[in-house]
């Protein structure tokens, strides 16, 4: 068993960690966080996938080990790349944590030593930007070392498939070095899918992204104009799922969250414009779910309106559920952020439950007690498994719910509006 050093000590890092921790190799997360270095060597687990005591099993048995020192990187045999790749102001790829962190790498690369990225990014990044830096080393890629790119498809708080039973795309600089990342990876998760090219793996990733956030702004599209047909739009989905092929469910929502989706497929399209190509499927996708909170916003407003005889200007909202997906505690670029700032520039008096968020610092607010009877209006943004939506209906004036849980769980439906 070799020892496999990870950089990024996050939501990828940190499950895989555990993968090859379980498969009885020596991992080293790298990371520049201290605080978070430090909670890991105790065996303290912040992410939801990987519970505190199977890392503290590791940790113990000195089978895992986090650190802030790139020098430890000498020691082993592979160097996995699991850092964000997040878009920039102006919505172009920016790669500055990856490159940065790359250059750190290049002087303390090994002969013979396996990289491997794991970041999602356009088609390019591992042979046009990850491979001249670490070259800098005096070691050649595909020759002095090995390059490879492999996607992970990992999906918090998801049970059925981890990142050990879910396949493992591999594509190789060299055959060499494809060969080399599908056996090391073959070692700890069950399925090892070989593809030609990092290129090949780069471009799945997105296409896996893209997929979604097409499907799911096609039935955000669909959820707007259910509303002005007096449609339901839940009970036309469920309908079309019955269909046993050709179709594949997804669910209309108040907008994109998490790290990928909303940043993902974003890649492609400024990759694209270097090819005189536009991927108008990307944009259009993007334009509709990034309209979802505004078109939210104004479903509570009508909710107030007619549901209430209030204005939103001075109705007290209760938020239900800030994170960006269920049971996960991740807010980023959770739509429930922006629905709250649209909802405090109209004026409402805004307070949010979620039992996984104890505070949101960007706006103050910090997690109060579940009392629906408190608010003119409670909205069900992020429906998370541990609420009783029944009482909520019963206990609650007026609830807006864009995640159909209460449709799910009965009550009394007169005083529920839905996307
Ligand atoms: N979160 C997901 O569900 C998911 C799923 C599939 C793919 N991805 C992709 O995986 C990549 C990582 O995402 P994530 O969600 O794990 O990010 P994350 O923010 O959870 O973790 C990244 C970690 O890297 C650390 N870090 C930052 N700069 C560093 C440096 N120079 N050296 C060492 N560590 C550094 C941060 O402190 C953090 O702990 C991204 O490209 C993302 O798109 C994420």
């Amino acid at each position: 068993m070799s020892t496999v050093a990870i950089i990024g000590a996050g939501y990828v890092g940190v499950p895989l960690a555990q993968v090859f921790a379980d498969a009885g190799h020596s991992v080293l997360l790298v990371d520049v966080v201290q605080e978070r270095v430090d909670e890991l060597n105790r065996g303290e687990s912040y992410i939801e996938d990987v519970p505190s005591e199977v890392l503290k099993e590791h940790v113990d048995a000195g089978r895992l080990k986090a650190t802030t020192d790139y020098d430890e990187l000498t020691g082993a045999e592979a160097i996995l790349v699991a850092l964000p790749t997040p878009l920039s102001d102006q919505r172009e790829p920016d790669l500055t944590i990856l490159l940065e962190a790359t250059e750190q790498i290049a002087p303390r690369l090994q002969q013979g030593q396996l990289v491997v990225l794991e970041s999602t990014t356009y088609p390019g990044t591992t042979r046009e930007r990850v491979a001249p830096l670490l070259e800098a080393s005096g070691l050649k890629a595909g020759e002095g070392f090995h390059l490879a790119f492999s996607p992970e498809r990992v999906d918090p708080g998801r049970e059925d498939w981890t990142t050990k039973t879910t396949p493992k795309i591999v594509g190789g600089l060299t055959q060499e070095c494809t060969r080399r990342a599908v056996e090391l990876y073959a070692s700890a998760v069950d399925e090892v899918v070989e593809v030609s090219s990092p290129e090949a793996a780069e471009l799945t990733k997105l296409l896996e992204n893209i997929f979604r956030s097409v499907n799911i702004a096609l039935v955000n599209e669909l959820a707007q104009l259910c509303d002005r047909m007096g449609l339901d739009i839940w009970e036309v989905v469920d309908a079309a799922a019955t269909k046993p092929f050709g179709f594949m469910r997804f669910e209309p929502g108040p907008g994109l969250g998490g790290h990928c989706l909303p940043v993902d497929p974003f890649y492609l399209s400024w990759k694209a414009r270097q090819f005189d190509f536009y991927t108008e499927f990307i944009e259009l996708a993007g334009k509709v779910n990034q309209n979802m909170p505004y078109f939210c916003r104004s479903l509570i407003s009508q909710a107030l309106n007619h549901g209430a005889q209030r204005s939103l200007s001075g109705s007290k909202v209760l938020v239900l559920g800030v994170a960006y997906k269920a049971d996960v505690s991740d807010t980023r670029e959770s739509p429930a952020l922006k629905l709250i700032e649209l909802l405090r520039k109209a004026g409402a008096d805004v307070a949010y439950h979620d039992p996984h968020v104890p505070q949101l610092r960007q706006f103050g607010l910090s997690s109060q007690p579940l009392e629906p009877g408190a608010y003119d209006c409670v909205t069900v943004v992020t429906a998370h498994n541990s609420i009783d939506y029944e009482q909520l209906v019963d206990d609650a004036k007026l609830v807006v719910d864009f995640r159909n849980a209460t449709g799910r769980n009965g009550g009394d439906k007169t005083k529920v509006w839905k996307l």
